[in-house]
């Protein structure tokens, strides 16, 4: 097989990235701008700070990434650019950067799906064939699917509201974490993981796991985020807490949340894998879960996953932390997956393929 190299942009929420990769896998030059820490500082993403970020990014990410492969843009066979689905004015900018390089080189544009492409990442790294479950946790999904093929995902699960990693940064932000100087930089995910390693009682405060009595593959983590901030408010009044104040079970509310999350997470991925064995959709041969996203780099909760998935047979992949969160590499490695399959090349991007879901 030719070797190829693709070009891939990200721009559907917070990060700025891009990345040259080649057929074989190897990452020739990355650049990633992470507006993560802005958006602690300001409580969530502001859609229209993140807009004007990466209109004063993309230029210098695609810059930095040829740099580091020391390649031009006319050196490469494609540039891809996730299109969906994402915050539409913050997808145009990638588009809209991509359609310009796409055009001064005279190379093929390839259209990348955010969700495949955080699903497919693994593969760059690893022989994972089709096909395999893939489980998604990030601020700003949740799913569960089978990856049949490179263009061909069946959707088991989905949150049927806030994903993890919303409800892991509310609470952090709830709980004031970040008045906690070795929280004050990271992620409310990681806040929470890091305090919850501290708790010495995991047990003090009781979740109820999430839909119980439902046997599908779908989540709900509202619930939990609801009622972390009624035991803390509880633990608030009797402490009179003011201000600043952190309770002090901070680690231990910390420790049973992250526990709760753990729980669901891999109780529903329990019974994606038994969906799938029940319809023969994976063959004994390979029985493989990918699990990526944000929230994937929570080592406790990736153990859990690790635990449940053993116990049915299935080897547990996770792809490294900086290729778990959103980044150009991801899409550059989705850009080479399809070329290998001959699909997707396309001359240009217009407004209606830009989508929002
Ligand atoms: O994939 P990502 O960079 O962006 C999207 O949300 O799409 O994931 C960011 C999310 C945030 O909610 C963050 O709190 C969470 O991932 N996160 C973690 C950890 N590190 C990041 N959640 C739990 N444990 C972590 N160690
Ligand atoms: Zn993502």
């Amino acid at each position: 097989t030719s070797n190829k190299t693709v070009l891939g942009i990200e721009t559907s929420c917070d990060d700025t990235g891009c990345a040259i990769v080649n057929s074989d896998g190897v990452l020739q030059g990355d650049a990633l701008y992470s507006q993560n820490e802005l958006h602690v500082r300001y409580g969530g993403v502001n859609p229209l700070v993140a807009y004007e970020l990466h209109r004063n990014n993309i230029e210098l990410a695609v810059n930095e990434a040829l740099e580091k492969a020391s390649i031009n843009i006319e050196n490469v066979d494609a540039v891809a650019v996730t299109t969906k689905p994402g915050m539409l004015i913050n997808l145009q900018v990638g588009v809209k950067y991509a359609k310009y390089l796409a055009r001064i080189s005279g190379k093929p544009l390839i259209p990348i799906h955010h969700m495949e492409a955080h699903a497919l990442a693994a593969r760059m790294y690893e022989e994972i064939p089709f096909p395999f479950i893939v489980l998604l946790i990030s601020g700003g999904h949740c799913l569960l699917a089978l990856v049949q093929d490179v263009d061909d995902f069946l959707l088991l699960g989905k949150s049927l509201d806030n994903p993890p990693g919303e409800i892991m940064d509310k609470v952090a932000r709830r709980l004031k974490l970040k008045n906690i100087p070795e929280y004050a930089k990271v992620a409310g995910g990681r806040a929470i993981e890091l305090a919850a390693k501290k708790s010495k009682n995991m047990d003090l405060f009781e979740f109820p796991l999430p839909l119980v009595r439902f046997r599908d593959c779908n989540f709900s983590f509202s619930g939990l985020k609801d009622s972390a901030i009624r035991k803390l408010v509880k633990k608030e009044s009797e402490h009179r807490v003011k201000g600043d104040e952190i309770i002090p079970e901070v680690y231990d509310l910390c420790a049973s949340f992250q526990y709760a999350i753990a729980e669901h997470l891999a109780h529903r991925t329990e019974r994606a894998i038994a969906f799938c064995e029940k319809k023969n959709m994976i063959p004994a041969t390979n029985r493989n879960i990918v699990v990526s996203g944000g929230v994937a780099c929570n080592d406790f909760i990736f153990k859990a996953i690790q635990v449940i998935g053993t116990k049915m047979g299935y080897r547990i992949f996770r792809p490294p932390p900086k290729l778990c969160t959103d980044n150009g590499i991801m899409i550059a490695w989705n850009g080479i997956e399809k070329m290998k399959k001959n699909c997707n090349l396309v001359k240009d991007i217009s407004f209606k393929d830009i989508d929002p879901l």
